[in-house]
């Protein structure tokens, strides 16, 4: 499986075989942790960690997960480009782990005191903000598993043109339009309760990023960036994430993040 079909492939897994990690398949997932890479700033710290919280975890979000031996651990400092950084790098590795066969979720939360926060041992200052169950799936998916999925819309993402403009936010961009394939990756990105709160506008050589602010939107930006960008290198495209101090004003309720520009 190359990463393209990973990102088509990937979705939400939240009961899983109870079978610990092999060894083999452990190291193939710290390496995918030490080989993250993030454009932006920022401190993040990712750890794989095998965490006993029996067989049922209720998140104090939402969701249930079942039969869970192994988590990836994503801590990071108080700042917006920790954040976006820390979404972008543990989406590398939820990519990998999909390529090596394993199922994942993103479970947000303040994970202040318990065996999560112990397991992840953060440096000062960094809060550890997301957990993801990783193993094989169970080969059949709970009833509730579906019904929370459902509940999530998870098979369902926004229509293209609700999510990316061209030249303003009157008008979508065509399916077949500039940036159009890597803007498709990023609009199958996970984000917490499926709210892809990523906006885009293609003008010129460039794209402007837009996000709707919430509790998990800039983690969530960082996955959709993480897409995009694989996308973009797909392509071939050599533009760098900028900047642009002049955007064009946000869409009610949005802001503006950041720009993706081609020389
Ligand atoms: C930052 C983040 C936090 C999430 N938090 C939770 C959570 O607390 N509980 C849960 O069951 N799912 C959680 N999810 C999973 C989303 O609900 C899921 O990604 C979304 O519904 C899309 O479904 P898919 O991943 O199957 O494509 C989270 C996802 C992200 C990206």
């Amino acid at each position: 499986m190359n990463i393209i079909e990973a990102i088509h492939a990937r979705h939400s897994v939240r009961t899983f075989s109870g079978e610990p990690l092999q060894a083999s398949v452990k190291k193939a997932l710290e390496e995918a942790i030490n080989n993250s890479r993030s454009p932006f700033e920022g401190n993040v710290t990712m750890r794989l960690a095998s965490v006993g919280i029996g067989e049922e975890f209720r998140p104090s979000t939402y969701g249930v997960i079942r039969n869970a031996l192994d988590f990836l651990l994503l801590g990071f400092a108080n700042d917006k480009w920790s954040a976006v950084s820390g979404g972008f790098r543990m989406e590398q590795v939820v990519l990998e782990a999909t390529r090596l066969g394993l199922g994942t979720c993103w479970v947000g939360g303040t994970f202040k005191k318990g065996s999560f926060a112990k397991a992840a041992d953060l440096p000062e200052g960094q809060t550890l903000r997301s957990i993801l169950p990783v193993g094989e799936g169970a080969r059949r998916t709970g009833f509730l598993d579906k019904i929370l999925r459902m509940a999530a819309r998870s098979y369902r993402r926004r229509p293209f043109g609700e999510l990316f403009f061209v030249n303003n936010f009157n008008t979508p961009l065509p399916e077949d339009g500039p940036y159009a394939g890597p803007l498709a990756l990023m609009r199958l990105a996970p984000s917490a309760t499926n709210s892809q709160p990523w906006r885009a506008l293609v003008h010129g050589n460039q794209v402007d990023f837009y996000y709707k602010p919430g509790n998990f939107s800039l983690i969530d930006m960082g996955i959709g960036l993480c897409h995009f960008d694989i996308g973009c290198h797909e392509e071939n495209m050599t533009g760098m994430f900028a900047v642009n101090n002049l955007p064009e004003p946000a869409p009610e309720d949005f802001e503006y993040l950041i720009s993706y520009i081609q020389a």
